[in-house]
């Protein structure tokens, strides 16, 4: 009797670790992460080897100079549309110094990747995460690492402002 009810506190235990999961920053979400950023270096979407796409002038939050690239790709066995922003920045920036010597001027990249269902019922499913040119992810003011459901329930980030975005789909250039 004794050894069924640890058994059934251990479900419990890992059960609620679970639901309390952070929605971004989490472990989950950096492995999440690093998964995501291997299979875009593999499609050559991101790294040295990357594929750009003509650089155009931006809007705030993102950048002065942006590149968007798009492609379906397959982390972790599950395939879905990811959506590559590339944020240019630094004094002195324009569309034609990025379009001849990009590397320089890359400050983040901002990728939304579209999950399988229940990954964020309530925001159709997408993954978000902002990386540094070298695949590692940059954080909030909070310290808490961008990547997963950022920043869900809170009412500035990408979450918040992309569901404003026209056409209901979270995505502005669409
Ligand atoms: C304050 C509003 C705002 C926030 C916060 C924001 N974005 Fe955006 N995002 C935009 C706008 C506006 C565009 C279109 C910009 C453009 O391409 O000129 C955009 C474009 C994008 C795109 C290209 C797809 C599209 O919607 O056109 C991606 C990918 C993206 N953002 C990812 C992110 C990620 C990841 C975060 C959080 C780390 C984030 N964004 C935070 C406003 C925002």
């Amino acid at each position: 009797m004794k050894r069924i009810i640890i058994a059934l506190s251990l479900v419990s235990v890992s059960a609620l670790a679970g639901a309390a999961g952070m929605p971004f920053g989490g472990q989950d979400s950096v492995d999440d992460a690093k998964a995501l950023w291997q299979a875009m270096t593999n499609e050559g979407l991101v790294g040295d080897n990357a594929v750009h796409s003509r650089p155009y002038k931006g809007v705030p939050p993102h950048g002065m100079v942006l590149d968007t690239i798009e492609k379906d790709i397959t982390v972790n066995g599950h395939t879905g549309h990811v959506i590559i922003k590339r944020n240019y920045g630094g004094k002195g920036v324009d569309v034609n110094k990025v379009a001849k010597d990009p590397k320089p001027w890359l400050k983040a990249v901002t990728v939304m990747f579209k999950r399988e269902n229940g990954y964020d019922a309530d925001n159709q499913n997408w993954f978000w995460a902002k990386y540094k040119p070298n695949g590692s992810l940059h954080s909030n003011p909070k310290k808490m690492l961008l990547a997963g459901r950022v920043a869900k329930g809170k009412p500035a980030g990408c979450i918040s402002c992309h569901r404003a975005a026209p056409g209901g789909d979270y995505l502005f250039n669409q």
